[in-house]
């Protein structure tokens, strides 16, 4: 490998610093390459698939419950806070097209040790939302069920132990079935992928249509009845449904032509999810009241049954969720492999894992190995509290990578970029301190799992990536 440390002595302090070049990193992706596939349609489906699911099919009901019919302004609100973060991810991903997203981009700003942790960040951001992202759509399953049959699966195999079950095999077999999608390539998972995103898209215009139509203006009284306090706090909570469009970046190397692309998708499919979550969560205060929303695991399927009286509705909602969720599912379980695999590859993990299956063009190991632990968790795991975490995971990088646009601005200015942030520093700025500010909103208790997730983070650093870095052997 050629890839250079950038120079700076030999201390303890330069070792655990040191960045990547970023003019070899561009230059050459190693380890043979993934396949260059995927067009810009496809990668701005790749976006919306990631984002419409869990959020805005069940997460809503959470945020109505904080904010009343406010939660308008807390989607508001979320999408500004990731409108400044998209920017620089743009930036970032159409300069550095290659496979890791804010993994590599913080290799060549702020250095070896950071990259490390945020890919163990990163991991709560994909790999453990997939496991609670399953266990949403095990949920919805049993809803589907329960409203087109009026059967539903026995409790035991339902549910996680904390909720009552002995293991949640729905949720199980959601995973392992993307899995083995993924593991036969990427064209095909993004085909599979574009028409879940168009069954999705239908079916939440569908709800936009009959809650215009049942539009009752009662419903929207009081409208905040928790102040700003109650806004932010759903704001900080309903970030999960955003989550998503930043797992374009990574899929940068398979991207066709990702200089052009990758910004255009990256921008658009967050665009395109906000329009449709304000007019669905606008459809859904007016369709049914605060509690209605707040007291159903089903918040926009109870919103058609309660609000406008139109049962059917309810089978075919949780059918949509259902779709909504396996793509969420196929998309960010696809985010997580690929920053493994750069990982692996940097050395910072067992190089072995991210050899690339020479039939599928895919790192097929890595994503067995990934699929069935978090198939375990999904088994396990309750869904509550996974989304705060989740959340300040994925705020956490996008602190980083907003300052990484700024480094690279006075570190690298001559470096081609097809897309720039404008007025930088200005606007990365903002997504550092709307991050911050959604970060802070979250509880303690998140605070302190975060923090033990990082410290095991370093641990592992330590035992094996620092001694195995390629940067440095
Ligand atoms: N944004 C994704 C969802 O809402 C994670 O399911």
């Amino acid at each position: 490998m050629t890839t250079t440390p950038v120079p700076g002595g030999g201390g303890l302090g330069s070792r655990l610093f040191a960045r990547r070049s970023l003019d070899s990193l561009v230059a050459e992706p190693e380890g043979g390459g993934l396949k260059r596939a995927v067009g810009p349609i496809q990668l701005t489906a790749l976006g919306i698939g990631a984002v419409i699911g869990t959020g805005i099919f069940v997460v809503i009901g959470e945020g109505a419950a904080l904010a009343g019919p406010a939660v308008v302004l807390s989607f508001v609100l979320a999408a500004l806070a990731c409108a400044f973060s998209a920017l620089s991810y743009a930036e970032l991903a159409s300069s550095i097209p290659v496979s890791g997203s804010a993994y590599t981009y913080t290799y060549v700003t702020l250095g070896e040790l950071v990259a490390f942790i945020i890919g163990w960040d990163l991991v709560l951001e994909y790999g453990v939302s997939v496991a609670g992202i399953a266990v949403g759509w095990g949920g919805n399953l049993n809803a589907f069920l329960d409203s087109a049959l009026g059967w539903e699966l026995p409790e035991a195999i339902a549910h996680s132990p904390e909720d009552g079950g002995v293991f949640n095999l729905p949720a199980v077999l959601i995973v392992l079935a993307i899995t083995a999608v993924l593991i036969t390539g990427v064209r095909e998972s993004a085909r599979v992928n574009l028409v879940m995103v168009v069954i999705k898209m239908s079916i939440l215009v569908f709800f936009i249509v009959i809650a215009f139509a049942n539009f009752n203006s009662g419903n929207l009284t009081p409208f905040a009845p928790e102040g700003q306090d109650g806004v932010v706090s759903a704001a900080a909570v309903i970030f999960f449904a955003f989550i998503g469009f930043d797992a374009i970046s990574t899929g940068s190397e398979e991207a066709r032509n990702p200089k052009r692309d990758l910004p255009v998708a990256i921008l658009s499919s967050l665009a395109i999810c906000t329009v449709f979550y304000v007019l669905v969560s606008l459809g859904a205060v007016g369709l049914a009241s605060t509690s209605q929303l707040s007291g159903s695991d089903a918040p926009l399927a109870a919103a058609l049954d309660e609000g406008a009286g139109i049962t059917w509705a309810a089978a075919l909602l949780s059918f949509g969720a259902l779709v909504a969720i396996t793509s969420v599912c196929l998309v960010i379980l696809f985010g997580q492999t690929r920053i493994f695999y750069a990982m692996c590859r940097d050395g910072l993990l067992p190089r072995e894992l991210a050899r690339v299956n020479p039939r599928f063009g895919t790192p097929a190991l890595l994503t067995v190995i990934l699929g069935g632990l978090i198939s375990i968790l999904a088994a396990l795991v309750p869904l509550s509290e996974i989304v705060k975490l989740v959340n300040i995971g994925t705020l956490f990088a996008f602190v980083l990578v907003n300052a990484g646009v700024i480094i690279l601005k006075y570190t690298r200015p001559d470096f081609p970029r097809s897309y720039r942030v404008p007025l930088n520093p200005l606007l990365p700025l903002l997504g550092i301190g709307f991050a911050v500010y959604l970060m802070l909103d979250l509880p303690a208790t998140t605070w302190w799992r975060f923090a033990i997730w990082l410290v095991l983070g370093l641990v592992i650093y330590f035992a094996y990536g620092y001694r195995n870095s390629r940067l440095r052997n």
